[in-house]
Parts: structure tokens; sequence; C-alpha cells
């Protein structure tokens, strides 16, 4: 189901009157699709370079919305390891978009007390701008305030893959036995380390598919797909959000108390 503005009004009406609308605690882990700044930029007959500019905006407001509303983790899909498949020109403009955000931007995020970890594989945008994720990195490693993860050249196979691996290697050098490998072992080799799930993904522009995004970790999220294109996405959507997952009943297999 799809959900758009309208049926956020409906949904608030509900929660505001429903007895166990409270029952539900707020969610940790918050991850976004940010996806639509394409169709943003043709419906508009403006450059996609644009989209993808404002798009950067809205994450912005994203992120804040997130810290006005005590999320303790966010993780944001900004381009995933199919998106290589786009034109040189689209890479390269993203590519500088992401390095002006990272210069003139970041700062601010980083006074706010937001902890910034790339999952992904940003070695692929080349080494300058590898080593000013890694420095941006470093630089906010001891906030607390809210761990943004930021999915760079990401696919979760590919991170399911790579945990395989790493899981295997230490076996082989006898750093772990293979009877102790279980899911929370599995969990903590993956990029998100030892982050809780996300308690919600959310994606916008209509769009009602995972695009390799968080497959193991998302196994119990609450899906929410927007009717929303990224650029004009709000900070009033992520309230909107928030209010509709508080109203749904987590059961993780079990029966409704
Ligand atoms: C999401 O917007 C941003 C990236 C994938 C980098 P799109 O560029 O996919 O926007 P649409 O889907 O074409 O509208
Ligand atoms: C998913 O969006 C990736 C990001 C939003 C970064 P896409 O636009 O690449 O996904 P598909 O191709 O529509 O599935
Ligand atoms: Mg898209």
């Amino acid at each position: 189901m799809i959900l758009n503005r309208s049926d956020f009004r409906t949904l608030s009406d509900i929660s505001s009157t429903s007895p166990e609308a409270s029952s539900q605690q707020p969610p940790r882990h918050v991850a976004v699709i940010m996806d639509g700044n394409g169709r943003w930029a043709r419906a508009r007959g403006v450059p996609i370079a644009q989209g993808h500019y404002e798009g950067g905006e809205a994450l912005q407001r994203c992120v804040s919305a997130a810290l006005e509303h005590g999320v303790e983790y966010l993780t944001l899909y900004a381009f995933s390891l199919e998106n290589w498949r786009r034109s040189g020109e689209e890479i390269e403009e993203l590519t500088s978009l992401l390095q002006f955000y990272l210069r003139h931007r970041f700062d601010a995020l980083d006074r706010e007390g937001v902890r910034l970890r790339i999952i992904g594989e940003p070695e692929r945008f080349g080494e300058e701008l590898c080593a000013e994720l890694r420095q941006a990195e470093e630089k906010t490693r001891n906030n607390k305030r809210l761990t943004l993860f930021l999915a760079l050249s990401y696919g979760a196979r590919a991170e399911i893959v790579g945990a395989a691996r790493d899981l295997v290697s230490k076996v082989q050098q006898g750093a772990l036995r293979l009877e102790d490998i279980n899911e929370d072992v599995f969990s903590s080799a993956l990029q998100t380390g030892d982050a809780p799930d996300p308690d919600i993904i959310v994606r916008t522009s209509g769009e009602s598919r995972l695009s390799n995004f968080l497959l193991w970790q998302s196994a119990y999220a609450e899906l929410i797909f927007l009717d929303v294109l990224w650029p004009d996405f709000s900070e009033a959507d992520f309230a909107a959000v928030l209010k509709d997952y508080m109203q749904r009943h987590r059961r993780f297999g079990g029966r409704p108390a």
C-alpha cells in the first residue's frame, strides 16, 4: 500500500483516538530509500543535477527531523551498486555534489552531534572523495546523538557476501569456531555492525521495492512507501512516518498481547 499525504491525515486521526497507539516504542533506527530526484527534475523540465541538489537539501531536512525526534540511527540510501549503470555525466554530478555537501554542510551536522558512518564501497568514488569521507567519519566518531549511516555504492547482497567472507576467513585463521557463528555474530559482521536493525524502512517516490537495500537487516522492519518525490520530502513527512509507525502492531511472529 502506498500512502499519500491525505492518508496521513486519516492515520493521525486514528492514532490520536486509538488506545493502543501508545504501546509502540518510538523507533531507534529509521532507514530511507531516497528516491525520485530524476522524476522531480523531469516534471520541472530542469537538469537531473538540480533534482539531486534538491535531494541533498531534503537529506538535511531528514537528518534534522531525525535529531528532533530523538532517533538514534538513521540510514540513508544515497547511491546503490546498481546506480553505477547510470551515465558518466550523472555519476560525476553526484560525486561533486557529495563533495560539496561534505565540505560545506557537514560541519553543521558535526556540531549537532551526528556521527557519520559510510556503508558500501565508497572507494569506487575515487581516492580523494573516499579520503574526505573517511576523515569525516574519523572527525565525528565520538558524536553520540545520532549515527548516520550513509549508503554509498551500497548493495545488500554484496554486504552479505562480504560478511560471509570475513567470517570464513576468521574461521580459517582459528579466530572463530564454526559452531559459534549465529545470527548475532553474522549481523555484527555486516557493515551496520552492532546497530539495531531498522524499525522502519521508508521509500519515497511511490515505488514499492527495496532495490537491494538492507536485505538482512530489514527482516522485521515496518515498510512505509510514500507518494512523495524525495526533493519534496519535508520534516512533516518524517513526523507523519513516525506517527504511522507508532500505530502499527509489531508481532515478530508472536500473538498480540
Ligand atoms: C534517487 O533518485 C537518487 C539516486 C538513485 C542517486 P533517482 O535519480 O533514482 O530518481 P528517479 O527514480 O529517476 O525519479
Ligand atoms: C534506489 O533507487 C537507490 C537509491 C535511492 C539510492 P533506484 O532509483 O536506483 O532504484 P530502482 O532502479 O528504481 O529500483
Ligand atoms: Mg530512482
